[in-house]
């Protein structure tokens, strides 16, 4: 692992434009804008209502808190927030049917007081609506493998995400990651062991040493014999202000 680094990774300014995973507004995709809004305690919406932002960050301020993006169906989600009754937890999807169902697992599992959903790719909102060192843990489960050459730069885990998750994350925080591409897994494993900021944490387990429930993902490919690969890392305590070691 690489050891130097000397230039703090800046979160995004007051002010930036939201921008999303294909563009313009983060929770939209083609197509989708004159889709209803959703409208309930869960849910989330800084895009139209920008005040909201500042109520989520006093929301979540009282911690601990626990972020999961790309939640799909929402297993994890779900058996997560019964596990850990101590955790807040916010959770990131672009699929409106999934927000939806998030919404009424929180009204049968009486979780309203803990749990907050969103409509948008992560990424615009992470710094907004969570303060540095904030996230005990951040969740990125089987995220969408974007094949295609010239859509790589859509893929989730990347130098820049990381540095958001590092500016979130509490000192021994962790980050854990699962996929069934192996192409994927080794990208993030490379990326993660040049980063001095961080150290290998165990996989699948939680601060606690509980194991973490499956995903719906996770769990097809248990059922199909479709290989897995996870991996957790901690930001360290005394973790170098700055990503990569490459630096003078
Ligand atoms: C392959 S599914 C995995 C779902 C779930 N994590 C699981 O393991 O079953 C990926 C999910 O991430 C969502 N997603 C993709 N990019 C996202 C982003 N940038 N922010 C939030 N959600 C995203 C997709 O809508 C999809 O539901």
């Amino acid at each position: 692992m690489l050891t130097t680094a000397t230039v703090d990774a800046a979160a995004p300014a007051a002010n930036a434009p939201f921008h999303g995973l294909i563009g313009g507004r983060g929770e939209l995709r083609v197509g989708r804008a004159k889709a209803p809004r959703l409208v309930h305690p869960v849910v989330l919406d800084p895009y139209e209502h920008p005040a909201s932002v500042d109520a989520a960050r006093a929301f979540f301020a009282r911690g601990p808190v626990e972020l999961e993006v790309g939640f799909g169906r929402g297993r994890f989600l779900k058996e997560r927030v019964t596990q850990a009754t101590d955790a807040l937890f916010l959770a990131f999807e672009v699929r409106r049917m999934w927000i939806a169902r998030a919404m009424r697992f929180a009204d049968r599992a009486h979780v309203t007081d803990r749990l907050r959903v969103c409509l948008s790719d992560c990424r615009p909102l992470l710094d907004r609506l969570l303060a540095p060192g904030s996230v005990r843990a951040v969740y990125v489960f089987f995220p969408d493998p974007w094949w295609k050459k010239r859509h790589e730069k859509r893929r989730l885990v990347s130098e820049s995400t990381l540095d958001a998750f590092h500016r979130i994350l509490t000192p021994g925080g962790l980050f854990h990651f699962r996929t069934d591409v192996a192409e994927y897994y080794d990208r993030v494993a490379a990326l993660v062991s040049a980063d001095a900021r961080f150290v290998a944490a165990p996989p699948e387990h939680d601060a606690d040493g509980r194991a973490l429930p499956l995903t719906d993902r996770m769990s097809k490919c248990q059922e199909l014999g479709i290989r897995v690969q996870s991996l957790a890392i901690m930001k360290r305590a005394d973790a170098p202000a700055a990503p990569r070691g490459d630096l003078p």
